[in-house]
């Protein structure tokens, strides 16, 4: 065996792990390799994996058994497998595809040169130390960048929050905060390197800290670095979104207005059982304040339906929190148990059909919202940026706006990655259309 020569990533899951990926690439492509254009291509093919609920891994099982044929009919492949699925299963994904090649986690990432080297030098399958390091923020390495207009920077990695029903914190580690000169460091690198976006990354954001630095007190400090376009910032916990980050919001220019704030449930019982330390009320009185203090703030949330002893009560709480927010968009879930978390253990009650039902009626319910948030910006003038030729080949621009939607315009390509001022005109119900302003 030798040393692959190229590779291929396939990311699945949040931001965090699409970041993750462009580290592991910084790191491959450092060290000489270079990325090739399909998996079919490539000498070393990296699935990084999501672990949050059940059917991510059976489509990451369903993956790598198309990836078997496509290695099999290779003259030189090796199969990794990385990410938080790796980390939960460790071992147990070689027993059930025993194709792969190598295993890491989250936290092992460094290790994958050497391990490529074991391999080279005909060493068995490598199973990464999947000992969660608990401090690893790889902030010396250096991402390979996929997407030139929006640069992701990682500010905290892991999680302590211990949601009941959330994997995340058991393989991904504990909280653990960049330090802010670094931070800094690297969005003044991504500026000047082009970024017009900077979406600061971590599973809740709203914690960090660096000694007397706290999240708010970062993003005036970001706010100022010259050159920046677009600043924003995911995930927020609503426990920790403070007063100070709701004046950060209001106050910094470059801050976008628009916050991803995931409710989960309306019901203060199920939020309870969930661990999610807040009530109800407190998330109503959060959309409040934020509202009150940036006016027309875009809000999207995750609404997670059929959690254990979610009963129909429950289930309708939730509607009414989204009737009463009216959500600019949700991300809709059902519950899916995950082993080794405290919710994994618990009567897993509401059947399949009732979460079917239920999440049928939230995601109808935010298309409705979501139309009537379009239709409200109808001749509106906002800032968005295009950031590539739209897909349905009509000569139109895709841009994204500051309140997180997209806009499709007739501009030139010569606009692509520029700050635009665009009339909006229309929508599909899902998207915005829209006409240069000036
Ligand atoms: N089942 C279903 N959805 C989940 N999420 C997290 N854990 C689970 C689970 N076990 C959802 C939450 C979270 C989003 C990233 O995924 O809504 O906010
Ligand atoms: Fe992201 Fe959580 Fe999925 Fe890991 S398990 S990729 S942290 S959503």
């Amino acid at each position: 065996m030798r040393k692959p020569k190229s590779y291929y990533i396939e990311t699945y899951g949040c931001q965090m792990n699409f970041s993750d990926s462009e580290l592991v690439e910084g790191l491959l492509a450092g060290g000489g390799m270079r990325p090739a254009p399909s998996p079919d291509k490539a000498e070393l093919v990296l699935v990084n994996t999501c672990g949050v609920r059940e059917h991510a891994e059976q489509r990451v099982f369903g993956r790598l058994g198309a990836l078997k044929t496509i290695k099999s009919g290779a003259d030189f492949m090796l199969l990794g497998v990385i990410g938080c699925m790796a980390q939960r299963l460790g071992g147990k994904i070689l027993e059930q595809a025993p194709w792969v090649d190598l295993v890491a986690g989250p936290d092992a990432y460094r290790a994958l040169p050497q391990m490529l080297d074991e391999l080279a030098g005909g060493n068995a399958v490598q199973l990464a130390q999947l000992e969660l390091d608990g401090k690893e923020t790889y902030e010396d390495l250096r991402p390979r960048r996929a997407d030139p207009i929006s640069a992701w920077v990682p500010v905290t990695r892991g999680c302590d929050n211990f949601c009941s029903y959330c994997i995340v914190p058991y393989v991904r580690g504990r909280e653990r905060s960049v330090d802010a000169d670094t931070v800094e460091r690297w969005v003044r690198r991504e500026v000047e390197g082009g970024a017009r976006e900077i979406v600061l990354l971590g599973q809740n954001v709203n914690s960090y800290h660096d000694g007397d630095t706290d999240f708010a007190a970062l993003l005036r400090r970001l706010d100022k670095v010259e050159g920046l376009g677009w600043l924003r910032f995911v995930t927020s916990h609503p426990r920790d979104l403070s007063d100070r980050i709701i004046e950060a919001l209001a106050q910094c220019p470059t801050l976008c207005e628009h916050l991803h704030l995931p409710v989960q449930s309306g019901s203060d019982a199920v939020l309870g059982r969930m661990n999610r330390g807040y009530t109800r009320n407190y998330y109503l009185e959060r959309v409040r304040a934020l509202r009150q203090a940036v006016p027309g703030i875009s809000l999207t949330t995750d609404i997670l339906v059929g959690f254990p002893g979610e009963s129909e009560e429950d289930f309708s709480r939730s509607v009414a929190l989204m009737e009463e927010v009216r959500f600019d968009y949700a991300y809709t879930f059902r519950y899916s148990p995950r082993p080794g978390t405290r919710a994994g253990g618990w009567d897993d009650s509401v059947t399949d059909a009732e979460k079917g039902r239920r999440l049928e009626q939230v995601i109808a319910l935010q298309l409705l919202h979501t139309r009537g948030a379009l239709e409200a910006m109808t001749g509106r003038v906002i800032e968005a940026i295009p950031v590539r030729e739209a897909r349905s080949g009509d000569g139109k621009l895709q841009a994204r706006t500051r309140s997180h939607f997209n806009v499709f315009l007739s501009a030139d390509k010569s606009t692509v990655g520029k700050l635009l001022k665009v009339r909006i005109t229309g929508n599909t119900g899902m998207n915005l259309y829209g006409e240069l302003a000036e």
